[in-house]
């Protein structure tokens, strides 16, 4: 049986640099862009070409420079000024999409946009054949569209793809959504717009209430085929689903969601790290897969069981995400198994009753500090080796 490919539309560049305080000069983006292409995303969001002349020159950058492999959008409101800009910066690119987008949800139109339905929903159509004129690949969005009514939202989505839309967006812009709901929102969607069957299925997820990942497979399981994603979860507020996350649960638990992706997984950890560097925003330690503890094994027990067989404690490899090997801390409640074995791998062969003796010194060092570092260990073994008799 074929297995669904999701595409991953990274956005780290265009949402993730909506992080509060993150300012990526065009040089940096074209590096966090050459790390994305290696880690074979899909799709790179290089920015939002009318917001300044510093997104306009990267969103240019990015499209001139990332050649044989992903799809380069520029982002554009639903209007032709801002379709234009995303048209000038995109010239060059091998693969262009143009991602326009318009607030589809009552207090968005009522608060936001001062537009009514009907006007929303022209706007829309007009903008998605505007932008077709110039290239093949459209994506549209419903801003807000978790809070949308729902028929509304099958309207204008029927409109866009007959306007020439290839990609339908679904954002949850407030991160306001749950699993079942944004999954059983997707179905209705699939069920409800007659020619869905001309365009993918897109979402993309904000993670106010931590559940941004969640939803975004609860809507792969209702059938979404592209989601939006940044790398460390970067974006507005309390940001995007995180890509790192949302890759490996799908590559982790291949036969439960029945689909995977194209990433190389082994570029998960320096793409990571190279983001946190240039966006100033460090990984929380104990941040699922990418951060220091995601395959650290504190405790005696789960260190012995992992030196036994890492399957025990571990759901993945760190191999697999780029870690060259377990990070296994040594502190308190680590075991003499572990202990014995970090000796060896520092190249200490010792008799039993010798890493019986350091073991109970190494207990008495792991009381007072929090972590043992391998320059500890070397430190015990010196210096019982200078206070052993002659
Ligand atoms: O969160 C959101 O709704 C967005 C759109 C522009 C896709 O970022
Ligand atoms: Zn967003």
């Amino acid at each position: 049986m074929d297995i669904p490919v999701i595409k991953i539309f990274d956005t780290t560049l265009r949402d993730g640099e909506q992080t509060p305080g993150v300012c990526l000069e065009v040089d940096e983006k074209l590096e966090i862009a050459q790390a994305l292409a290696k880690l074979r995303v899909d799709v790179i969001e290089a920015g939002f070409p009318i917001a300044s002349p510093g997104d306009f020159a990267a969103v240019s950058q990015v499209a001139a420079k990332i050649k044989g492999g992903p799809t380069i959008a520029g982002l554009a409101r639903a209007g032709q000024k801002d379709i234009d800009a995303a048209v000038n910066a995109l010239k060059q690119a091998e693969r262009p999409r143009i991602h326009t987008f318009i607030a589809t949800s009552d207090i968005h139109m009522e608060y936001k946009l001062k537009m009514s339905r009907e006007q929303v929903l022209a706007r829309a159509e007009e903008a998605v054949r505007y932008a077709r004129k110039f290239v093949e690949d459209v994506e549209f969005s419903a801003e807000d569209a978790s809070r949308s009514d729902w028929d509304f939202l099958c309207q204008i989505y029927t409109a866009v793809i007959d306007a020439g839309a290839s990609t339908i967006n679904v954002p949850d812009t407030v991160g306001y959504t749950s699993p079942s709901e944004f999954g059983a929102l997707i179905k209705y969607i699939r069920d409800h717009v007659p020619n869905i069957h001309r365009a993918a299925i897109s979402v993309h997820c904000h993670d106010d209430l931590g559940m941004s990942v969640a939803n975004s497979l609860a809507a792969i399981e209702n059938g979404a085929t592209q989601v939006e994603c940044a790398m460390n979860g970067l974006g507005e507020r309390a940001g995007n689903a995180s890509l790192e996350e949302i890759v490996m649960a799908l590559h982790t638990r291949k036969e439960f969601y029945k689909a995977e992706t194209r990433i190389d997984t082994t570029q998960i950890y320096r793409t990571s790290r190279l983001v946190s560097t240039l966006a100033g925003i460090s990984v929380p330690p104990n941040k699922a897969v990418v951060g220091e503890n995601a395959f650290a094994h504190e405790s005696g027990i789960h260190q012995h069981g992992v030196l036994n067989n890492s399957l025990t404690y571990e759901i993945m490899r760190p191999e697999t995400v780029g870690i060259s090997r377990n990070a296994i801390v040594l502190g308190k409640h680590s075991g003499r198994h572990a202990f014995e074995d970090r000796l060896k791998e520092l190249g200490f062969e010792l008799d039993s009753d010798t890493v019986n003796m350091l073991f109970v010194r190494f207990k008495e060092l792991a009381d007072r500090k929090k972590m043992v570092f391998d320059r500890d260990i070397e430190a015990l073994v010196n210096e019982k080796v200078s206070l052993k008799p002659e």
